[in-house]
């Protein structure tokens, strides 16, 4: 059972959970780091553990089968080896059982509630300062789109990481393909919005839809890229199907998931945890060792999967690609 506040993300794990779970959990994620989890169907000590803290972890597996995707036969994308990772990947078994979709409620076991996602039909809307308006199906975009993976780190303002094969197509391809006109400062990024399937979004203290934003610049840099899939397959619904963003040098609360709507815009967006709590999580939120949260250190992240805890890297270890992006912002609060 755990306790929670309404905006549990908030909260690293530690402050979230008791103690004890919290130990127990490090203790089955080190369990599926050596594989056990894996074996999800199959009864193990693992598997007892994960049921008596999360429920049931039957038809994990299943969500995790895309095969019926309708670009299934694209995947397994070609690897772009200029994002090499020193860390081993997370199991998905991990990342596909512990995310954050507060659209499907504020906890981390929200793989079964996001199966009630429909993403066929889905279309995508890119509006505002272009040279003209147009919704393209994503079907449609996908096979439009210059696809590869990548292997990228994903942190987490809560102070865990994970190590994901992400598969999709550079941001800048996106925007290339919406013909902003030069007078565009920022890309607003919208989730979709529908209570009756993401229960999350009755919830009426929060702002939904979801929306983040980047800069031009950001949106262009080599490194943002939007994900259509994980592991060489199309991405299961708890991972932001069938659209989300991968922004690896920023706090993961930036990667949207489950996009509609790409909005060039001269006004700097205002983002869903920003809306929120202005005071704790800002329009940057580039990832910093040294400036702590108001509430936590940064200093440390967990490697989800694994038991080990290691320092945290200044722009998550992707200085080389993005600092330049913000030699000029003297003043800005970048690191929150
Ligand atoms: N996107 C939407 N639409 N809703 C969310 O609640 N959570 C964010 C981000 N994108 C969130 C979202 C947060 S806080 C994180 S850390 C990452 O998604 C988690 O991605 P993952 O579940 O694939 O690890």
């Amino acid at each position: 059972m755990f306790i929670r506040k309404k905006r549990g993300w908030e909260l690293p794990d530690r402050a979230a959970t008791p103690e004890a779970i919290y130990l127990s959990r490090r203790a089955l994620f080190a369990a599926a780091g050596a594989g056990a989890l894996a074996a999800v169907a199959r009864p193990s000590p693992a598997h007892a553990l994960f049921n008596s803290l999360f429920g049931s972890s039957e038809g994990l597996g299943e969500t995790l089968d895309t095969s019926a995707d309708p670009t299934a036969d694209l995947y397994p994308f070609p690897r772009n080896d200029t994002f090499t990772i020193s860390r081993a990947l997370t199991d998905e078994t991990v990342t596909g059982s512990y995310n954050n979709f507060y659209e499907f409620g504020s906890h981390k076991q929200i793989w079964q509630a996001a199966q009630a996602l429909k993403t066929r039909p889905w279309t995508v809307t890119l509006d505002g300062m272009v040279e003209e308006e147009k919704t393209v199906d994503i079907d449609d975009l996908i096979r439009a789109m210059p696809l590869e993976e990548r292997l990228y780190r994903h942190r987490c303002v809560e102070a865990w990481s994970m190590t994901i094969p992400w598969s999709g197509f550079p941001m800048k391809a996106l925007v290339d393909y919406a013909k902003p006109l030069g007078s565009a400062k920022y890309v607003r990024m919208e989730t979709f919005m529908d209570p009756k399937v993401a229960s999350g979004q009755n919830q009426s203290w929060y702002p939904w839809p979801y929306v983040e934003g980047v800069t031009m610049a950001e949106a262009t840099n080599e490194l943002a890229f939007l994900v259509t899939g994980v592991y060489g397959k199309p991405a299961p619904k708890q991972f932001g199907a069938p659209l989300r963003l991968a922004l690896p040098w920023k706090y993961g609360f930036k990667s949207a998931k489950s996009l509609v709507r790409f909005t060039f815009t001269d006004k700097r967006p205002v983002s869903f945890w920003e809306d929120i709590a202005a005071n704790e999580y800002g329009f940057w939120a580039n990832v910093n060792p040294e400036v702590p949260h108001p509430r936590w250190s940064q200093a440390q992240e967990r490697v989800l999967g694994t038991d080990e805890t290691v320092p945290t890297q200044i722009y998550n270890g992707y200085g080389a690609y993005v600092a330049d992006l913000y030699a000029d912002k003297t003043g800005e609060k970048l690191f929150m």
